[in-house]
């Protein structure tokens, strides 16, 4: 199912700024990164235009599979099912996903991708805000306080190295179309000691 056509064909190649900036702010280095819900692997690529050497990328949509190129490896499963190797992940991302899932699974996801960055591995993610149009209309989606999310990666280990919040009246793509919404996000930029 192609759910996400519009989306993609809005966004098109040009990725998330909480990756360009993070890649601009944060030195690390770039052997290995993993992209979760990576989507048309925009992500992806911009990473490997930025000098990544390998990019695992998961998402559990046989679309993501269409924009498939060299140096991606692509894992068609859910993010909750994804175990990362150890030690072996230098970036890790994952936007515009995490708020699919509940809190219990992202902290899992949490634990997961800090066990799979290596030592100073950055991992960089945004969830939803509690004042966001979906969380208020009590839709099937997950929301977090900035104190609330930030205790949850230091809790695991993590160092934050950046805390962003968005609050702005924008659109979503719908399968009719777009559709005007509120938007509450926060982003979090953290690091493995
Ligand atoms: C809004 S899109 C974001 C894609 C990309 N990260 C971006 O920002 O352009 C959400 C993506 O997450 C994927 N997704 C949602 N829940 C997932 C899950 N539990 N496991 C794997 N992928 C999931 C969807 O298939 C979709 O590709």
């Amino acid at each position: 199912m192609d759910s996400y056509k519009e989306y993609y064909e809005v966004v098109g190649e040009k990725p998330n700024s909480l990756v360009v900036e993070a890649l601009k702010d944060f030195t690390t280095t770039k052997s290995k990164a993993l992209d979760l819900g990576a989507g048309n692997l925009r992500d992806s690529k911009f990473l490997l235009s930025k000098g990544f050497k390998k990019i695992v990328a998961v998402d559990k949509d046989e679309v993501t599979r269409k924009f498939l190129v060299p140096k991606i490896d692509l894992h068609i499963t859910a993010i909750e099912d994804f175990i990362p190797e150890t030690n072996t992940f230098d970036f890790a991302l994952s936007c515009n996903t995490l708020f699919f899932l509940d809190q219990s699974r992202v902290s899992r996801i949490l634990h997961r991708v800090f066990a799979g960055l290596k030592p100073k591995g950055i991992f960089v993610f945004n969830v939803l805000g509690n004042d966001d149009d979906w969380v208020l209309q009590q839709r099937p989606v997950y929301s977090y306080s900035d104190r609330e999310l930030e205790t949850l990666a230091v809790r695991i280990g993590y160092e934050v190295l950046g805390l962003g919040e968005g609050r702005y009246n924008s659109y979503f793509m719908s399968q009719e179309g777009p559709l005007p919404k509120f938007w509450h996000q926060l982003s979090l930029a953290v690091r493995k000691p």
